[in-house]
């Protein structure tokens, strides 16, 4: 029974010089890159329109209630990634603090995580992929740009090669794809300026009347549609982590006490102000009705606006750009996978890394073909909620394993320090708890039966094979 809850040594956690230990090449800016390239995505070209659907015009206080928990979470984030800079992320620093059953638990929640933000991010940038190709003349027949439950859809076919491409470019190795990613990043960035400068001048203020038609708490109304501002809440989350894929780079970085802090609070307060003010220009501009049901609200928005180069400038951005998270994230997944593989939680043979590009081939191998099967058949919505439930937990688990390092190890040295812990780190778990019980019954009844897997597999193989097991 002891045995379930063994513990790894920080110590131990940051010190893997073994053969097979990761290359440390990302500086300060990669982070704030890799953060931003990480987080501004679907969630924020796309959710907006399902998350105003769900509020109307209170989707903004949706926005401030998930970017409110998030900012709280990547504090202690901040703290433990600075304390731990070893890669693994909130499974790590369960591993330190909680023991073993935990931190398999919170690794299984963040496969799930990874895997599904993925593909979600595939799906939304087909969206946007399938009006630039209309702007050019080029119709895709409405079976290949849907999974089935889409009307007509059979599969989502450039959502399953957007994720091939990226694939295709871990493989090549961690510098070379930082490198591309910082110059999508701006890309992405300048578009949503542009966005902002044509639909401020369309503000009307009418629009935000009634400013919260479906009220605050999640609920399904007579129709069976998921509404209220907390519901919305609960889906718009989604726009705003990736911070933590800063921090399962920890192990590739240099200096990591002074530039993860930077990496983690940096892409997240820049993206925190980003979204609130391109959710306000797009609910100002338009009534919301107008566009929560496009695949490509902002697009829509300028198109319906009068700014058809300007809308085709935004879905060139967003298909050339958004493909930066899935590779955010699918670099998150392949480490998450080696740094598990290593402990022996997962087969060791998959940890495995290529002795030139430093990138663990089966992994991102694997990881590419589960997130494009997912995203070919999958509708947004649903992904990216569950999505968000493997987050929850892991963010759970993190501020949990603030306080426990604080009590349990209060002389290790901290370059970040959370202030306020015992205030911020229960404010985040309290958050996150509300916010995942403010997701579909459906989605949380997927989380478990996921979780419920991941307890037969720990018990069937990782508790035996376990390397922190067999040499105790
Ligand atoms: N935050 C990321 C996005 O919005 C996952 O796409």
């Amino acid at each position: 029974m002891k045995d379930l809850f063994r513990r790894k040594s920080i110590d131990e956690l940051v010190d893997h010089r073994a053969a097979n230990r990761l290359r440390p090449s990302l500086s300060a800016w990669h982070l704030v890159l890799l953060g931003v390239g990480a987080i501004v995505g679907t969630g924020i070209y796309t959710l907006v329109g399902i998350g105003a659907e769900r509020a109307g015009p209170a989707v903004i206080v949706s926005f401030a209630i998930a970017g409110a928990v998030c900012a709280f979470a990547a504090l202690a984030y901040a703290e433990l990634a600075t304390m731990m800079p070893a890669s693994g992320s909130a499974y790590t620093y369960s591993y330190a603090s909680m023991g073993e059953l935990i931190a398999w638990i919170i690794g299984w929640a963040l496969i799930l995580e990874y895997s599904v933000v993925c593909s979600a991010v595939a799906v939304g940038w087909a969206g946007y992929a399938a009006g630039f190709l209309e702007g050019f003349g080029v119709h895709l027949p409405a079976a290949l740009i849907g999974g089935p439950a889409t009307e007509g859809g059979l599969v989502n076919l450039p959502a399953i090669l957007i994720v091939a491409a990226v694939t295709g470019m871990l493989l090549i190795g961690t510098r070379e794809s930082a490198n591309v990613n910082s110059v999508l990043v701006v890309v992405k960035i300048v578009a949503l300026a542009i966005f902002v400068a044509l639909a401020i001048p369309a503000f009307n203020a009418a629009n935000f009347e009634p400013f919260s038609p479906y009220g605050f708490a999640a609920h399904v109304d007579a129709n069976g549609a998921d509404r209220g501002i907390m519901s919305a809440a609960a889906i718009i989350f989604f726009a705003f982590y990736g911070f933590d894929a800063v921090s399962t780079a920890a192990e590739e970085t240099k200096d990591p006490g002074r530039n993860l802090s930077i990496g983690i609070i940096g892409s997240m307060v820049a993206c925190t102000l980003i979204y609130m003010t391109v959710a306000a220009s797009a609910v100002g501009a338009m009534s919301f009705r107008e566009f929560a049901a496009s695949s490509e609200p902002l697009a829509h928005i300028l198109r319906t606006l009068g700014h058809p180069q300007a809308a085709g400038l935004i879905a060139a951005a967003a298909v050339v750009a958004l493909p930066t998270v899935i590779l955010a994230f699918m670099y998150g997944q392949s480490r998450i996978f080696f740094v598990m593989a290593r402990d022996g939680l997962l087969p060791h043979q998959l940890g495995k890394v290529h002795e030139k590009s430093g990138a663990p081939v089966a992994m991102t191998i694997i990881t590419g073909v589960v997130c494009s099967l997912i995203a070919g058949v999958l509708p947004l919505a649903t992904i990216a909620e569950l999505a968000n439930a493997g987050t929850l937990a892991a963010f759970i688990a993190t501020s949990a394993a603030l306080m426990i390092l604080r009590v349990r190890e209060p002389a290790r040295e901290r370059p970040f320090k959370t202030p306020l812990a015992f205030v911020v780190a229960p404010l985040a778990i309290a958050g996150c708890l509300y916010l995942f019980f403010s997701l579909p019954t459906v989605t949380q009844t997927r989380f478990f039966i996921w979780m419920g897997v991941g307890l037969v597999v720990y018990f069937v193989f990782s508790r035996g094979s376990s390397v922190l097991g067999r040499r105790g």
